[in-house]
Formats: structure tokens, C-alpha cells, sequence
């Protein structure tokens, strides 16, 4: 194997512009000259002021959006599309309500034509990665928020895909559920090894799970700097160095959210 093969990365954004309504008086310019390399197994969030542009680049990776110039690479070849190789979980629960737990997880495999022992074989395993043995009969709406993105984790695995989107999957749990959410991610990520691409309003998130923190820049969007958090697992949030990144990014965050909240005003009129 060459060099180039053994470097390349998972995912390549170079210079992605993306322009939503383009060529209409109701064009949004929402990124601008983005450019990222991810690494296979890499945990790599995103961060940066609500409406900068993180979830349209997840979205552009995930195949739903196009970028409007640039060239967005998966395993060095253009993303024409969604597809099962990448796994995406939202901060909306977007379970099937309709179906119980087992059902859900399964969704995937079943898409995936996967035969029914290797399908209970995986699920079993699914299940209790995520610590829901008992549940697998119960429906949607019986389980707490937790519960419910719980499943949503382990129904986006079940496609085995090569990458994880996550956008903002915990933002609408409550404080104790997100740290135990956080230490399982880390574990899963620790056992699995998915690239995993996880967008966050929260500083301390991303400083728990990731290799990197891609900072985003005011819309429309660029990435602004990349830190490299090389602190070992479990990390602790009262530790020096996550003390000064902390410090560190919301002081560069901050900037970016005041140029964000100029820039509502001048569009609000
Ligand atoms: N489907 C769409 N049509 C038009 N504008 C959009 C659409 N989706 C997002 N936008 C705009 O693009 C910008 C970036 O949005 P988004 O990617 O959701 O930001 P973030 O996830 O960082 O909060 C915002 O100004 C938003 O209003
Ligand atoms: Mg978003």
C-alpha cells in the first residue's frame, strides 16, 4: 500500500460553498470556503453559533444536501447521495412510534436484508451496548428521552455504517442524562471505532469526546481553528489542561457569537 492510500482521509470537505435558494432574492449564503479532513475513526466535533452551518455540513455529508461548489469526498470519492455507510442520529428522537424497541434497532437490517438470526444476534449486542435489555417490547413513548436516543444510537449502528452523524443528539436531555450519555459514547466509540462527526453547542461535549473541536466561524461559515484535544479517557472537566481548552475556545467562540448576533440585527432590520 502506498503512502497516499494508507493517509487518505475518511472525509475530504475542500473549499465547500453552500448557497441555499441560490440564483433567487431568497439566497442564504450559509458556508463559505470550509475545508476539513476527518480520519478514519476519528471523533471529531463541531462547534459554533446557532445558525453558522454546522448541521447543512453534516447534512452535505450525510448526502441531503449538495454543496453548491467544492468537493466533498467519502473514501476519496464524491458523495452523489444518502446512503447506509453512514449513520446519523438527531437531537429529535425520530424513532418509528408505531414500533417497539426491537423494531426499531432493527429497521436497519431489515433494509439491509441481513437473515433473522444474524438480525437477533446483532440486535442482542445493540441492546446491550446501550443497556436496554428488558425494553426490547416496550414502544417509544413509554421510554424517557434518554431511552428513546438511546435506541436512535443503536437503530443508526445496526447499518454497521462506516461513519456516525450526530446532531446535537443530546441537547434536549437533562444534565445527568447527557454525562451518562457522554461516558457510553465514549465507550461505544472506544469498541466500534465509527468516524464519528458530532455536532454540539456545548464546550464541555465536545472537550469529553473529542480527538478535535472544529470551531466554525460566523455565517456564513468557515471553519475558524481546530483544536487538538490529546487528553486520554476518561477525561475530567476540573483537570488543567480541559480547564485552559475550555478556556480557550469559549474565549474564540465568543467572538464568533457576537459577529452572529450583529449579523441577526442588520437581517432583522
Ligand atoms: N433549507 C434551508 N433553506 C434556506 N436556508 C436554510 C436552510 N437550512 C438552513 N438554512 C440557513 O442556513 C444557515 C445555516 O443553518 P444551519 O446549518 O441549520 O446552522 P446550525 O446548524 O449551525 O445552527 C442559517 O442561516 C439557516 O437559516
Ligand atoms: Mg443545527
Amino acid at each position: 500500500m502506498s503512502d497516499a492510500t494508507v493517509t487518505a482521509p475518511k472525509i475530504a470537505a475542500r473549499n465547500i460553498v453552500k448557497i441555499y435558494n441560490h440564483g433567487t432574492r431568497n439566497a442564504v449564503k450559509a458556508v463559505d470556503g470550509l475545508d476539513l479532513e476527518v480520519r478514519q475513526g476519528e471523533f471529531v466535533s463541531l462547534l459554533g453559533p446557532s445558525g453558522c452551518g454546522k448541521s447543512t455540513f453534516l447534512y452535505m455529508i450525510g448526502g441531503f444536501e449538495k454543496p453548491t461548489r467544492g468537493e466533498l469526498l467519502l473514501d476519496s470519492q464524491p458523495i452523489k447521495g444518502p446512503g447506509s455507510n453512514r449513520g446519523i442520529v438527531f437531537q429529535e428522537y425520530v424513532l418509528f412510534p408505531w414500533q417497539t424497541v426491537y423494531r426499531n434497532i432493527e429497521f436497519g437490517l431489515r433494509v439491509n436484508k441481513v437473515p433473522q438470526q444474524e438480525r437477533a444476534e446483532r440486535i442482542g449486542k445493540l441492546v446491550r451496548m446501550i443497556g436496554l435489555q428488558g425494553f426490547e417490547d416496550t414502544y417509544p413513548a413509554t421510554l424517557s428521552g434518554g431511552m428513546q436516543q438511546r435506541v436512535a444510537l443503536a437503530r443508526a449502528l445496526a447499518y454497521d455504517p462506516d461513519i456516525l452523524l450526530m446532531d446535537e443528539p443530546f441537547g434536549a436531555l437533562d444534565a445527568q442524562t447527557r454525562s451518562r450519555m457522554i461516558t457510553d459514547l465514549i465507550d461505544i466509540h472506544q469498541k466500534t471505532h465509527k468516524t464519528t462527526l458530532f455536532v454540539t453547542h456545548s464546550v464541555q461535549e465536545a472537550l469529553l469526546l473529542s480527538d478535535r473541536v472544529c470551531l466554525f466561524s460566523a455565517r456564513p461559515s468557515k471553519i475558524k481553528t481546530i483544536f487538538e484535544i490529546d487528553l486520554p479517557h476518561p477525561r475530567e472537566i476540573t483537570e488543567d489542561q480541559f480547564v485552559a481548552h475550555e478556556r480557550a475556545i469559549m474565549e474564540s467562540l465568543e467572538v464568533e457569537v457576537s459577529k452572529t448576533i450583529a449579523l441577526d440585527k442588520v437581517e432583522a432590520g
